[in-house]
């Protein structure tokens, strides 16, 4: 699989951390529009720029796009800040959402930032309690992309509500990668 560069040349935007924190809400309509390559390589960068419990990192970060320009629909696995590659092809936007609960406004959603965890890189140092930090973790993931959505004047709302094994099928994650949390990302309608 060929690595796709989500390279970011600026990373500043005219919202202060304080404004994000203020007008941040949970958004849930989205437009049916394409996102920039520039807004999802500063997705991506958000959500990978959070404290690790021991510097293990347990968590994976998957994509699945359905409208990205310049990006062909389907689920790609981040690599590391600024790099992801194609996983599978096609438009899962709809399955998701079903497995979602049936929470539909998330295939109006160009991408979800489906977040798994491998809990075993975290549980092997710190037993049970990896899995308490597993999920602290995961918070901090949801939280930067809330703010980085602000910043960019998207919508996006955490999702927490979903069939585990529905999810991990239609995305046909590893096993070991197992989903905790998703975030759709959009223009606001
Ligand atoms: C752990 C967690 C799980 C959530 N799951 C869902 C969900 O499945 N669907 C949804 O529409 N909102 C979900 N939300 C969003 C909450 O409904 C929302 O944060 C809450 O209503 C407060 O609104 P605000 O985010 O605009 O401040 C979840 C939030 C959290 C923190």
């Amino acid at each position: 699989m060929s690595r796709i560069s989500l390279a970011v040349p600026v990373r500043r935007s005219n919202v202060s951390v304080e404004m994000a924190i203020a007008s941040r809400k949970s958004r849930r309509a989205f437009r049916k529009e394409a996102l920039g390559m520039t807004d999802l390589a500063l997705l991506v960068w958000a959500a990978r720029r959070v404290p690790s419990a021991g510097a293990i990192y347990p968590l994976e970060l998957y994509l699945v796009i359905g409208a990205v320009e310049g990006i062909k629909p389907g689920v790609y696995h981040v690599l590391d800040d600024s790099s992801m590659e194609l996983h599978s092809e096609g438009d899962l936007r709809t399955e998701l959402a079903i497995a979602c609960l049936e929470q539909m406004f998330i295939a109006d959603a160009a991408l979800s930032i489906v977040i798994t965890a491998e809990y075993e890189r975290t549980t092997r140092r710190y037993g049970e309690r990896g899995i308490r930090y597993v999920y602290m973790e995961a918070g901090h993931v949801s939280q930067n992309i809330y703010l980085e959505c602000e910043a960019l004047g998207l919508a996006t709302v955490a999702i927490g509500a979903f069939r585990d094994a529905e999810v991990a099928n239609v995305l046909d994650l590893p096993k070991t990668h197992r989903p905790i949390y998703l975030m759709p990302v959009g223009v606001r309608d």
